[in-house]
């Protein structure tokens, strides 16, 4: 690490269910008004990764892809951190910036809420805040993902150790 930005950290999963552990585990480490932003092609694992991060919130609806709706909002109950709102967006269909920016991502976070946004990483610029990156790529196997996280600004720097250590059981170098 150095000048409060942190260095990547590198994950693997061999199925589906390592993918929502491992988000689960990313998830113990948010904080009310953080973006995550999920990167990878078409199946990557972006969707399952937010079932994941929906499990660890206690969310019990299902958690599906809001490509047609563009933003999802879950309740979160008591005894998550603070964070009472979960807002799943989507922004592949969105040809502009100036349409993500329209979302409102970054001030809806702003009230207790955490945002996945798949598609999300060409969108930093216009969400208004720091970010930690989620990029999905598909392995050797059918059901290998390689994970590469990474924050921009300072706000993740504090608690990298912490989601390093969350990371261990699917650390990769
Ligand atoms: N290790 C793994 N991690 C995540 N998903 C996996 C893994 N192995 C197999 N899969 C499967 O890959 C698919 C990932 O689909 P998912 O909808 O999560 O991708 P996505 O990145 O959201 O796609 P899209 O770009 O269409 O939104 C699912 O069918 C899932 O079961
Ligand atoms: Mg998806």
């Amino acid at each position: 690490m150095s000048d409060g930005v942190p260095t990547p950290l590198l994950a693997a999963t061999g199925s589906a269910e390592a993918t929502r552990a491992l988000a689960a585990a990313v998830a113990s480490c948010c904080r009310p008004g953080d973006v995550v932003l999920l990167a990878g092609g078409l199946g990557a694992g972006k969707t399952t990764f937010a079932q994941g991060v929906g499990r660890a919130l206690g969310i019990i609806e299902p958690v599906t892809s809001p490509t047609f709706t563009l933003v999802r909002q879950y309740e979160v109950g008591d005894g998550h951190g603070g964070v009472r709102t979960l807002l799943h967006a989507d922004v592949y269909r969105l040809g502009h910036l100036q349409e993500v920016a329209d979302l409102g991502l970054g001030e809806l976070v702003e009230d207790g809420a955490v945002a996945l946004v798949e598609w999300g990483d060409a969108a930093e610029p216009v969400l208004g805040r720091d970010a930690l990156t989620v990029a999905v790529t598909a392995g050797a196997g059918d059901d290998d993902r390689s994970f590469v996280l990474s924050a921009s600004g300072g706000s993740w720097a504090g608690r990298w150790a912490a989601l390093a250590a969350g990371l261990a059981p699917w650390r990769a170098t």
